[in-house]
């Protein structure tokens, strides 16, 4: 696990885990580190050998730690969500399994998630970003954003995407633009999927 504590300003340790090109020590030149300056990264690994990040600010942190996430509270939240209602809770599961997911929380309650799609070389996709009610407008979704776009594991793809019925302004804070050249893009769409 690596751990970055806003409230330490100070960076020790950077390292990827097994099934990844491995390095550890001073970030080396040419990978960008994060955006935040008040990281403190300590390595460990977890007891399956993962690797996983941990972001702290005040009483929330932000994970990638799979065994954190509550999947009951995701799949209530997606189940209802105008973009996967009515999703199965093993296509959420499944979907987990398949992600880097990050999970918001508050203590140790879930609060908010949110998952990458990639192969960790070229492209990145964003999905079922979200912050419970109670917690809304208090900076966590984009800090849930800036934690996603500064994993180690993400850096230098050509392209990030997503898709976004009216949190454009979100996004637009991490950098995302409308398509430029909608025409180039094409979709195979079946909204109707979980009817
Ligand atoms: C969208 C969502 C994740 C934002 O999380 P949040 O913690 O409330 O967001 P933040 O407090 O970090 O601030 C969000 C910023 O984006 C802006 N924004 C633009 N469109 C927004 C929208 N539809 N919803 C929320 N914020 C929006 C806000 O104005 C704010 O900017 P500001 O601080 O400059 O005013 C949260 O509102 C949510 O879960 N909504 C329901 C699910 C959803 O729509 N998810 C996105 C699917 S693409």
């Amino acid at each position: 696990m690596v751990i970055h504590d806003e409230d330490a300003r100070h960076h020790s340790c950077l390292a990827l885990g097994p099934g990844f090109n491995q390095w550890s020590g001073a970030a080396p030149a040419g990978i960008p580190l994060p955006s935040i300056s008040y990281l403190v990264y300590n390595h460990m690994t977890n007891s399956e050998g993962n690797h996983a990040e941990e972001y702290s600010r005040r009483e929330f942190a932000i994970s990638t730690d799979r065994r954190r996430l509550d999947l009951n509270f995701v799949h209530g939240f997606l189940k209802k969500c105008y973009w996967a209602k009515g999703i199965p809770r093993d296509v959420v599961a499944r979907s987990i399994e398949n992600s880097l997911c990050f999970g918001v929380y508050s203590g140790s309650k879930q609060i908010g998630f949110g998952r990458v799609i990639s192969d960790f070389s070229t492209y990145a996709y964003i999905g079922d970003v979200f912050i419970v009610d109670p917690y809304r407008g208090r900076g966590l979704g984009k800090w849930l954003m800036e934690c996603i776009m500064q994993h180690p594991l993400l850096q230098g793809l050509r392209r990030w995407s997503l898709i976004t019925r009216d949190a454009h302004g979100l996004y637009a804070q991490s950098g995302f633009t409308p398509l430029k050249f909608p025409k180039n893009h094409m979709e195979f769409h079946r909204p109707d999927v979980y009817a």
